[in-house]
């Protein structure tokens, strides 16, 4: 069997199905990776203590806000790409999608109902630093770095940075998913942040059959069941069909 018909009997054949995404599923949708060789990832051109930890945005948070900003600018103009689609379609069976990604473009072909577990939370979000206040964003009207109505602490993008804990209650649903399914497609991840990667390392613990898509080698290789090296956007679509 060629790995591409392998990796497609695995998802015929399961039938609890748990999908985990990274960056490379919206790399052809435009949004750049972080790492990975022969990209050019954010991590490589700006520091991630500055842009992504609670201390970096304590020294400068104009800087950190309007470099989110930046980003969410670029959500109007980009689309889901056929690896979404076909992700899709795998959701309108039942499959579940865990995602480290911060983007929208799982919500935007996801049928009504499925269920997304955002590891890493919503750039569309902002959170108060301080207290629990929520605001949704409008990427086509940003709003300037302010301060929570609440009780006055700067709003910052609710994403996790470095050095701060997951939501309990997504890793604690994220977990049951990995632990009680029988396989899992995993689609660009450099699998280098954790504990998210761990999650696929805990789905094989427990015997599910592990596919990996993705550009470059990576830690998750040598346990994947089996492993197509290519663009997500061209293969996820021939792995799971029209
Ligand atoms: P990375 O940028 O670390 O890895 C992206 C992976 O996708 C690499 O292994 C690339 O080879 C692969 N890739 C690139 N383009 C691809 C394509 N078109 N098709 C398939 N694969 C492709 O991204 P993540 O593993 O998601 O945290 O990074 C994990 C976390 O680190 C992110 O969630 C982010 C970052 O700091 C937050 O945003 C909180
Ligand atoms: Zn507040």
């Amino acid at each position: 069997m060629t790995p591409l018909q392998t990796a497609r009997d695995i998802l015929c054949n399961s039938r609890k199905l748990v999908v985990f995404t990274g960056a490379g599923v919206s790399a052809d949708s435009g949004i750049p990776t972080f790492r990975g060789s022969g990209e050019t990832g954010f991590w490589g051109k700006f520091d991630p203590m500055k842009l992504a930890s609670p201390e970096g945005f304590v020294e400068d948070p104009k800087l950190v806000y309007d470099w989110y900003n930046w980003r969410r600018s670029q959500l109007p103009q980009v689309r889901p790409n056929p690896a979404h689609e076909a992700i899709g379609r795998l959701q309108q069976e039942g499959a579940v999608v865990i995602t480290q990604n911060v983007d929208d473009l799982h919500e935007r072909v996801a049928p009504t109902g499925a269920t997304i577990l955002k590891l890493h939370g919503t750039i569309i979000e902002d959170k108060c630093f301080s207290c629990d206040h929520r605001e949704k964003v409008d990427t086509a009207n940003l709003p300037p770095l302010h301060r929570c109505p609440k009780c006055g602490a700067y709003m910052r993008p609710a994403i996790v940075w470095f050095g701060e804990a997951l939501d309990p209650d997504v890793w604690d649903a994220a977990e049951d998913y990995c632990t009680g399914c029988d396989a899992m497609l995993v689609v660009g991840t450099s699998a280098q942040v954790y504990p998210a990667a761990g999650l696929v390392f805990e789905a094989h613990r427990r015997r599910a059959n592990v596919v990996v898509v993705n550009l470059d080698e990576s830690p998750l290789d040598e346990m994947a069941n089996v492993v197509l090296y290519g663009r997500a956007a061209d293969l996820v679509p021939q792995i799971v069909g029209p």
